[in-house]
């Protein structure tokens, strides 16, 4: 098994993205996301799965089926990222880092989008950049998984 294995979880109305308020996320659909997640891969030599789900429960189980499975977890929660203990709680539960992902630069937006359950139990937070969000906030995962790795 590649010894640096990241999970990638799109949560709600991710899949719309291209079609959803295009002034915010751009034309830029999830296929485009997960096909530049896989050439990122390519070139780390890493593996990476991306998932998504409108399902608040599968988000959950699909973090805790990442025991054992994958070393890092790169998550944009969307929707669910102002409201959501349970996923907080998975994420503390599994004990694998985790770097919270946004498209949006959630704190030029609402009020409520600027509360996050989420950023406090991640490894760090990546916002505001789009497509390129995902793609750093990878870049930060391997990071820690390499500096776990060298820890010994
Ligand atoms: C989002 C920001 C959230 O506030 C929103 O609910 C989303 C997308 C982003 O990627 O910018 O669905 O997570």
């Amino acid at each position: 098994m590649n010894s640096r294995r990241i999970l990638v979880i799109h949560g709600p109305n991710l899949n719309l993205l291209g079609i959803r308020e295009p002034k915010i996320y751009g034309k830029v659909t999830l296929d485009d996301i997960n096909k530049a997640i896989t050439t990122f891969a390519g070139e780390h030599g890493i593996d990476v799965e991306a998932f998504q789900t409108n399902s608040e429960a599968d988000m959950i189980d699909k973090i805790q089926s990442s025991i054992g499975n994958f070393h890092a977890i790169v998550i944009n929660p969307a929707a669910y990222t102002h409201t959501s203990i349970a996923l907080r709680d998975a994420i503390l539960g599994v004990g694998i880092p985790a770097v919270e992902v946004h498209m949006s630069n959630i704190h030029q937006r609402e009020d409520f989008r600027k509360r996050s359950y989420i950023s406090d139990v991640a490894a760090g937070q990546v916002i505001g950049f789009g497509l390129n969000s995902y793609l750093l906030g990878l870049r930060a995962a391997v990071a820690l998984i390499d500096e776990k790795n060298s820890a010994g």
